[in-house]
């Protein structure tokens, strides 16, 4: 079969041929049709992530065939039983086991679940790593519910747009920041009230005026930037960090406890946030987002447009059709 392999630090992807896997016990083969990216591929490759080898195959998400039913893979293994953190040995598709940028993988039968019928394979693809992570941050440690104004920032990101999503959903009011107008613009198109460009000098003082104050943010990004966020913040207010695209933060400390906030770290999910996701997406017909799709051969172009941040939601991989 071919699959995209991952050679050597700061090299690109090489299509190769390599030995179909045998499932083991406990495993069943998934005839791959589409993977995703996610920003972690991109570390991955810039050697930005712990436990690289080589060769590896890399790829979280992905959806396919198995048994002769359409299914999609959960990216994530070893959660453990507890719901507030995962297990010491919790390890994640795509490194150090073979991920989905390849025609056919094994994986415990435990992560395959049927595919929403609602969606394509690419749609489905879309959602595993990404949805699980915003499902986590929106309601797990969230805890959002209709009274909230939220934020969330980055908002071309694959996470963050699964976050708006089921924020609108939850029936919260959603505001946005992206680099972006075109991205503010069309996340207002779907159900946002209003957006801020986030490279602009002290933004959260338009922010302030546009939602009259935050209860809960989303934020995937951190860096220098993060006071701004503090700054929107209502008396209260949560925030969850689920990543630090934009690297390490700098957080007044006046700031967080005069206005008594709270800042809660979020990874992934559980199976069971992963099937609470499914339910969710299921129960009110969401449709992720997509961006773009690329062929497993041009997957080092798809990579491209990630690393510069150019993407509006998740960038496919269609692995069926080279
Ligand atoms: N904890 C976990 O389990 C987990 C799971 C998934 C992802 N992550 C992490 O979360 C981050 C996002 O992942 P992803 O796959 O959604 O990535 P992605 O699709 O590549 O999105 C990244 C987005 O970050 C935004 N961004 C960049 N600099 C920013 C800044 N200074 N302030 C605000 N936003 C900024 C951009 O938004 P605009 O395009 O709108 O400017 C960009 O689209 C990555 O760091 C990833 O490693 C963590």
């Amino acid at each position: 079969m071919k699959a995209a392999v991952l050679s050597d630090h700061d090299k690109p992807l090489s299509i190769q041929e390599v030995d179909a896997p045998l499932p083991r016990d406990k495993e069943k083969l998934v005839v791959m049709h589409a993977g995703a990216l996610n920003h972690r591929d991109v570390w991955i490759m810039k050697g930005q992530y712990p436990g690289i080898k080589f060769p590896s195959i890399l790829g979280s998400d992905g959806s396919g065939i198995c048994d002769g039913e359409e299914v999609i893979i959960q990216p994530g293994f070893n959660w453990g039983s507890d719901q507030n953190f995962q297990d010491l040995h919790y390890h994640i598709l795509g490194l150090p086991r073979d991920g989905t940028f390849a025609q056919m993988m094994s994986v415990p039968s435990e992560n395959i679940f049927p595919k929403p019928e609602h969606l394509s394979f690419f749609e489905a693809a879309a959602l595993p790593l990404a949805g699980l992570t915003a499902y986590r941050s929106i309601f797990s440690k969230g805890g959002i519910d209709a009274s909230s104004n939220v934020l969330i920032s980055g908002i071309g990101g694959g996470v963050a747009l699964f976050a708006m999503q089921f924020a609108i959903k939850a029936g919260a009011r959603v505001y946005v920041t992206s680099s972006k107008q075109e991205k503010i613009d069309k996340a207002i198109s779907m159900g946002a009230l209003g957006g801020v460009l986030y490279n602009q000098e002290k933004w959260s003082k338009q922010m302030g005026e546009l939602s009259k104050g935050i209860d809960l943010v989303i934020d995937g990004a951190g860096g220098p930037g993060f006071n701004e966020l503090l700054k929107c913040c209502n008396p209260g207010a949560k925030m969850v960090v689920y990543g630090g695209t934009a690297g390490s933060m700098k957080v007044s400390p006046q700031l967080l406890f005069w206005k008594q906030i709270q800042i809660n770290g979020s990874t992934m999910g559980s199976p069971m946030d992963f099937q609470n996701m499914l339910n969710f997406i299921n129960l009110h017909q969401i449709v992720p987002v997509i961006d773009s799709v690329y062929k497993l051969t041009n997957i080092n172009k798809a990579i491209e447009r990630m690393a510069s941040g150019q993407q509006f939601g998740k960038i496919l991989i269609n692995c069926s059709n080279l």
